[in-house]
């Protein structure tokens, strides 16, 4: 399974993703990794791990449609089966996600449907939920809103602060990120008509 992995900061899921490769079980291989800001230390870390590293800024684009238009380019010229978002913090066109529907994921810092979008962290603990965790899916045009693959959860203590539970939910995040994409290299998890299926079952 070829992968294209895009990234906006420190890339700690996408070294999760590099470390379960080599370990050598899984049959992917991280084909490039494309950020769009020359700063994120994701960079870094691909390029220690051998992969090719390439920053694509958005800024300098007349818009929103222009700037997906020349990603999708730079993507497609590495040929993926798989694209992966891992803290890409942009928000995507409508004809890019629907260029990618079914072969591109994410991964969200909530129990999805609930909270989508930003500061998840904070937002758990003004609701006073009791759990809070995270979500792999895969991306259709409704921001934060397409099929969920598989979720971890945390709970949440009297004494948790957003810093806390940023910290819980990343452990899980580089558990459950790496794991979907196993499953999706070992042909085990595919998107049929919005349904997850998983081993050919719907989940
Ligand atoms: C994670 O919290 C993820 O849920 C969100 O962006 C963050 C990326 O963290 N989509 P990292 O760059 O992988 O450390």
């Amino acid at each position: 399974l070829r992968i294209v992995v895009l990234i906006s900061g420190s890339g700690t899921n996408l070294q999760a993703m590099i470390d379960q490769i080599h370990r050598g079980d899984t049959p992917a291989r991280i084909v490039a990794v494309i950020s769009n800001k020359a700063e994120a230390y994701g960079l870094k870390r691909a390029e220690q791990a051998g992969i090719p590293a390439e920053v694509l800024s958005h800024r300098g684009y007349a818009s929103r449609e222009d700037y997906d238009r020349a990603l999708q380019q730079l993507i497609d010229g590495y040929q993926p089966d798989l694209l992966v978002l891992a803290g890409f913090m942009r928000i995507l066109t409508d004809a890019f996600t629907r260029h990618y529907q079914g072969r591109m994921i994410n991964i969200h810092p909530s129990l999805l449907p609930r909270h989508k979008g930003l500061n998840t962290h904070q937002r758990v603990l003004e609701a006073g939920d009791p759990e809070h965790g995270c979500s792999v899916h895969y991306v259709t045009a409704e921001l934060d809103g397409g099929p969920v693959i598989l979720q971890a959860s945390v709970p949440v203590e009297a004494s948790d602060t957003p810093e806390s539970l940023a910290q819980k939910v990343h452990e899980q995040e580089h558990r459950i990120y790496p794991r979907v994409i196993d499953w999706i290299a070992r042909g085990r998890v595919r998107l049929e008509d919005d349904t997850v299926l998983f081993d050919n079952q719907p989940l």
